[in-house]
């Protein structure tokens, strides 16, 4: 039995969220190279290549489950790939870069992912599509429902924030599949916040209140979805999520990833079980991080850790030094 499940959770190494941060900056800075280069693939590469490299000296014997694809589609960080220098055993869920297009226009919200769980506690979310909902944490378990209408939502929420549904503003990715939700909100007399890109962020933003955001819906990567379900587990907010399927072979994807009921309404605890790590480092600025600061050979990166068990968010801004450290890709 692994160290971790032999000691039920991930106390073993209290240290572990500030290793974590180090491998999210890592791919923060590396990306950040690339913003306003129009590059996407470049910048997604170097953030790949950077928390790969971070990864090899941290205290875990970890296992990608969330990741840049299969093996033969990713040299890096792919779905099984062994990481860490050895220590307890973890499943390992990354976004390296999460906003590859929000990099390479120069726009903001991007942000380099990672969570952590004891083995077998991350859905193993196929690359394919996620309808998800999300509000804030301090709110009625099912105040918000991913099979209710939007209006319906919002009448609920605003109820349970004893607001009215004018003060309540979404967020949702600026998509065509979107349109129902849009109109309904603006109808229902809400506020509609439309993003380019990066919906763990959109997420995210539900729980911090200065954002201005109080749901998030819509439909996005299922991977993001897992990572965005860590993170409200963190923060106490909720979350549902359910695969969304184009063809009959995607449904056998999922079921052979060990999914027995692949139409499934998931919670955030059936997404992110147990005890959960999750850092984030701001890539460009949005409501949760600002971006990364880069002059010459130094840089200042805005980041956050947060731990489910004990609740605590470390949110911590560190100052980098090239001319003194070496491993980040730049
Ligand atoms: P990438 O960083 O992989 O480009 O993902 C960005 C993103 O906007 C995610 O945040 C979101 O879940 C997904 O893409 C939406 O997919 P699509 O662009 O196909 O609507």
């Amino acid at each position: 039995m692994s160290a971790i499940t032999a000691t039920a959770g991930l106390h073993t190494d209290r240290n572990l969220a500030l290793d974590l941060v180090r491998v999210t900056e890592a791919a923060a800075i590396a990306a950040s190279a690339w913003i306003g280069r129009g590059k996407k693939n470049e910048a997604d590469a170097a953030a790949v290549e950077a928390m790969r490299r971070a990864f090899d000296t941290g205290p875990i014997d970890g296992k990608v489950v969330i990741g840049e694809g299969e093996m033969d589609e990713a040299p890096m960080l792919y779905i099984g790939e062994r990481l860490g220098a050895g220590g307890p055993a973890m499943d390992i869920a990354v976004d390296p870069l999460e906003g590859t297009n929000i990099v390479a226009r120069g726009a903001p919200n991007a942000l380099a992912v990672v969570a952590l769980a004891e083995s077998g506690h991350f859905l193993h979310a196929p690359d394919i599509y996620m309808q998800k909902i999300a509000v804030g944490p301090g709110l009625p378990e099912g105040v918000v429902d991913l099979d209710a209408p939007i209006g319906e939502n919002l009448r609920n929420l605003a109820q349970a924030k004893g607001c009215a549904v004018s003060d309540l503003t979404i967020c949702t990715l600026d998509r065509e599949r979107h349109a129902e939700i849009i109109v309904g909100a603006r109808a229902a007399g809400a506020r509609v916040i439309l993003i380019s890109d990066g919906d763990v962020a959109g997420v995210m933003a539900t729980a911090e209140p200065e954002s201005g955001i109080d749901m998030y819906v819509g439909t996005g990567g299922a991977p993001e979805g897992v990572l965005a379900a860590a993170a409200m587990r963190c923060v106490g907010g909720q979350m549902q999520g359910r695969l969304v399927y184009e063809n009959e072979a995607q449904i056998a994807r999922a079921r052979s990833m060990g999914l027995t009921d692949p139409h499934r309404k998931f919670a955030a605890h059936d997404m992110a079980r147990g005890d959960v790590l999750f850092a984030a480092t701001g890539v460009t600025t949005g409501p949760i991080l600002r971006g990364v600061w880069r002059s010459g050979s130094r840089a200042i990166t805005h980041s956050l850790v947060m731990r489910s068990k004990s609740g605590t968010i470390r949110y911590i801004r560190a100052h980098h030094n090239f001319a003194t450290k070496t491993w980040t890709g730049l």
